[in-house]
């Protein structure tokens, strides 16, 4: 497995010890609030533990594969991305530090581990969900090819209260890498798709 994948802007490598840079782009509530899974306020504990979560932790916390996401310039910490397990399906998670938003570095990125994932798993389909107000996501997602496959609503107190959920699917499509004969996302996961 590419332990990094680089795109004409980005570095998506696994993250290193960046904990004062995580929290400070995560201990942000207009951040943290349309995320589902980050702890507010988010602490160096919590920054800790997040990058404490090495790849044979991450199969047992479901997270198939972490890449941080880095300015290629530069190597500076922006934001990560994820693929991980939820009910049998492969879903795709993502988030950009807020003073990094609206360069179009979520989509590169996004786009960029979506192609490394069908080169390199057999998994043929991706599923995403955000709420309904998240708009910048929605659009990150459409622009990938995701499609909106229905709407629910969740209780979230650590969300705000009742939110309502989108969710999208990406199937694998001609375009895509073809899919390998072996699975080589890296023998942390097993997961065959
Ligand atoms: C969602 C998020 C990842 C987007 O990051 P980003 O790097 O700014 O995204 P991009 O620049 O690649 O694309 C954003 C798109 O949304 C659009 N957009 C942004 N804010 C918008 C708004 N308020 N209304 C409509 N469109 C909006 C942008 O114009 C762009 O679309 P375009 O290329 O067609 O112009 C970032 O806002 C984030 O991390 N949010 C918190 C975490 C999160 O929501 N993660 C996703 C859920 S898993």
């Amino acid at each position: 497995m590419a332990a990094e994948i680089r795109t004409p802007r980005l570095i998506l490598r696994p993250p290193r010890g960046e904990g004062p840079a995580l929290v400070a782009l995560l201990n942000d509530w207009e951040m943290i609030k349309d995320t589902a899974a980050l702890p507010f306020p988010f602490t160096q504990r919590d920054a800790d533990e997040w990058l404490a979560q090495d790849e044979d932790q991450m199969a047992c916390d479901r997270i198939l594969l972490r890449k941080a996401v880095a300015l290629g310039e530069s190597d500076v910490l922006i934001g990560a991305v994820d693929l991980f397990e939820r009910d049998g399906e492969a879903c795709l998670a993502y988030w950009i530090g807020r003073h990094h938003w609206g360069n179009g570095y979520a989509t590169e990125a996004a786009r960029a581990f979506l192609a490394h994932v069908f080169a390199t798993t057999k998994i043929d389909n991706m599923r995403a969900g955000i709420f309904v107000e998240n708009v910048a996501s929605a659009r990150v997602l459409e622009k990938l090819g995701f499609q909106v496959r229905g709407e629910f609503d969740i209780d979230a107190p650590e969300r705000g209260g009742p939110r309502r959920v989108r969710r999208y699917d990406r199937a694998r499509a001609a375009s895509d890498p073809p899919r390998p004969a072996v699975t080589k996302l890296g023998g942390q996961s097993g997961y065959e798709g």
